[in-house]
């Protein structure tokens, strides 16, 4: 694999209007931001990912954008931005923008001039589609719910949108359309951005006869994501688009990805592939149902496990994977990947500690460095997401009673991670001098920045160490580039695994197979181990020798457990460590 300056790093997802607002409006700011670049920097933060910041009707929080050169003016101003650009770099840190360029906002200018010349030139940048018998022109059911063909007023057109119906499909069969995105990708590039985290991307190919397919809902409809898993050739774009923009700049590019075809890893992130990375989403699409969060399903701590090993050990002969526990789509990892016992500061830093070690480049989303969690409401009104409102009917259409129903946007709904940051237990959390555009998780008042800042034992101060000692001159080559080897896996609980640098890395150290003599200096060792489970478990080490330079029990600098004289080191429930052998 050819290295890249990113590999080393350490991500930040930034969702702006839930981060720091400056001016008392409840929304977040561009300001906000800057005046935390410190805070990020001292985390251990090396690139930042904001989510879109773009001028936008926020009907999908931004993801809906209306003009691809401006600011929101509710997060601030073009000069602000630059701001934020020559401030990130005085601190040697980097940022990377959302590309949302499947759709764009039904209020963008280009949409507004489809609609009102329906066969004219900007008709052809969208989809816009002759009806079937009066009727929308295939049964595609959008990704937000409802059929994704909208009536285009005064013909018997209708347009595609794969998301909201005020997000529609830009149509990248039109060249004119795709220079028009390469042109604006570019005159962001020149900016100074690092590169962008790619949205939706997976979408940019349809199959132009739009082929209805066989119903899998009582509506009648088929989800759109067939037509997208069935069509060929979305590669081609991709290609395209690295060709006249990301590869002139070096940029680095992190794909949202979601229904790739298995063979296709390496074409995708591969070292000539069309993305630097891509996000591994194995584990969060594990809970999924068939249709919708009414038949979601909970998967055991070895399945969850199994999957994130299958995916590292796959992805390690490929490429370098982006690694999440959250995002603002997923709720809190500590709500959903933790077993109830083990949400508390300890199981967070296990989960930390787990996550944070493996293959890949790991991406840490605004709370998470704190442990802030999914928040629970007493009605579908104090939501504010455009998709939970549609699970939310969705359940009640398939019979569930009400509180089901709420039961299942708190385990599932987007919002769980988009509530305002928990910076201070005052009023308005630190986030705002007014009201929160969405409210806040009522548990700022025990969760936030303030009070673990500079508390030893606080969940972000572990993180903190964690990050250092990930890219400590000591050990960054092994945590960046050795291999991922899986251990203990017959340990009820046990969530272990190796990184190991060097020359025998198929066989060092690892635990029931003994380093040949000699080769052992040449390579590093590093045991990462945790115990998920309710009762202690004693993990016989490979040697007998081992340091263990970071665990979380205790306030000590480096955690309190030990390896005995023995070999072994004991794990009490909700405790991780990692071990140099
Ligand atoms: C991506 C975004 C999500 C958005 C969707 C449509 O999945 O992460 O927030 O709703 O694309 O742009
Ligand atoms: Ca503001």
């Amino acid at each position: 694999m050819k290295r890249k300056w990113w590999h080393d790093k350490t991500a930040y997802q930034i969702y702006p209007k839930s981060f720091l607002d400056t001016n008392g409006d409840g929304i977040g700011d561009l300001k906000g931001i800057i005046s935390k670049l410190d805070y990020l920097k001292d985390l251990g933060i090396d690139i930042i990912w904001l989510s879109p910041v773009y001028q936008s009707p926020f009907v999908d929080q931004g993801y809906d954008i209306s003009d691809y050169y401006k600011i929101a003016e509710e997060f601030g101003t073009m000069e602000e931005f630059d701001e934020l650009l020559a401030e990130t770099k005085k601190r040697g840190m980097y940022v990377l923008m959302d590309l949302v360029i499947n759709h764009c906002s039904d209020k963008h200018e280009w949409f507004q001039r489809a609609l009102k010349d329906p066969y004219g030139k900007y008709a052809g940048y969208f989809h816009f589609v002759k009806g079937k018998d009066g009727k929308e022109p295939s049964n595609y059911r959008s990704y937000f719910g409802g059929s994704a063909w909208e009536p285009v007023p005064g013909t018997d057109l209708y347009y595609l949108h794969m998301f909201a119906k005020e997000q529609p499909d830009l149509n990248w069969e039109n060249p004119e359309l795709r220079q028009e995105i390469y042109k604006m990708i570019n005159w962001w590039l020149d900016k100074g951005l690092a590169g962008f985290r790619i949205d939706a991307i997976i979408n940019i190919k349809k199959d132009l006869s739009f082929p209805s397919f066989e119903p899998d809902g009582p509506d009648g409809l088929a989800s759109c994501v067939k037509m997208v898993e069935e069509v060929q050739g979305v590669g081609d774009y991709f290609e395209d688009i690295k060709k006249n923009t990301f590869e002139k700049y070096d940029a680095f590019t992190v794909a949202e990805v979601f229904n790739m075809k298995d063979d296709e890893l390496a074409e995708f992130i591969g070292d000539d592939g069309h993305f630097s990375t891509m996000f591994d989403f194995s584990a969060h699409t594990l809970a999924q149902g068939e249709s919708g969060w009414n038949n979601s399903r909970k998967p055991s701590l070895k399945e969850w496990r199994d999957t994130i090993f299958a995916s590292q050990k796959r992805m390690q002969e490929v490429g370098f994977p982006a690694n999440i526990i959250e995002n603002h789509d997923e709720p809190r990892g500590a709500s959903r990947f933790l077993p109830e016992y083990a949400q508390n500061e300890a199981g967070k830093k296990m989960l930390a500690t787990t996550s944070v070690f493996l293959y890949g480049i790991p991406f840490i989303y605004q709370g998470q460095e704190i442990g802030m969690t999914n928040c629970r409401r007493n009605d579908i009104s104090e939501y504010d997401d455009i998709s939970t409102k549609d699970q939310y009917r969705e359940a009640l259409a398939a019979g569930c009673s009400r509180e089901q129903a709420l039961e299942y946007c708190y385990e599932n709904s987007r919002d769980n991670a988009r509530t305002p940051m928990q910076w201070s237990d005052k009023k308005g959390a630190g986030f705002t001098a007014g009201t929160p555009w969405l409210a806040l998780n009522p548990n700022y008042t025990q969760i936030n920045v303030e009070e673990q800042a500079d508390r030893p034992d606080s969940v972000l101060t572990y993180y903190k160490k964690l990050l250092a000692l990930k890219k400590s001159p000591e050990y960054k080559e092994t945590f960046t580039y050795g291999r991922f080897v899986p251990d203990y896996e017959n340990k009820d609980g046990i969530f272990a695994y190796h990184r190991i640098s060097g020359k025998d890395t198929a066989k060092a150290g690892v635990h029931g197979t003994e380093a040949v003599d000699g080769e052992k200096d040449a390579s590093q060792d590093i045991l990462i181990a945790a115990n998920y489970g309710t009762e202690p478990c004693t993990l016989k080490l490979a040697g007998r020798s081992g340091r263990v330079l970071l665990s979380n029990a205790g306030k000590e600098e480096k955690g309190t457990r030990e390896i005995t004289e023995a070999g072994s080191i004991t794990l009490e429930s909700c405790e991780a460590a990692v071990i140099l052998q």
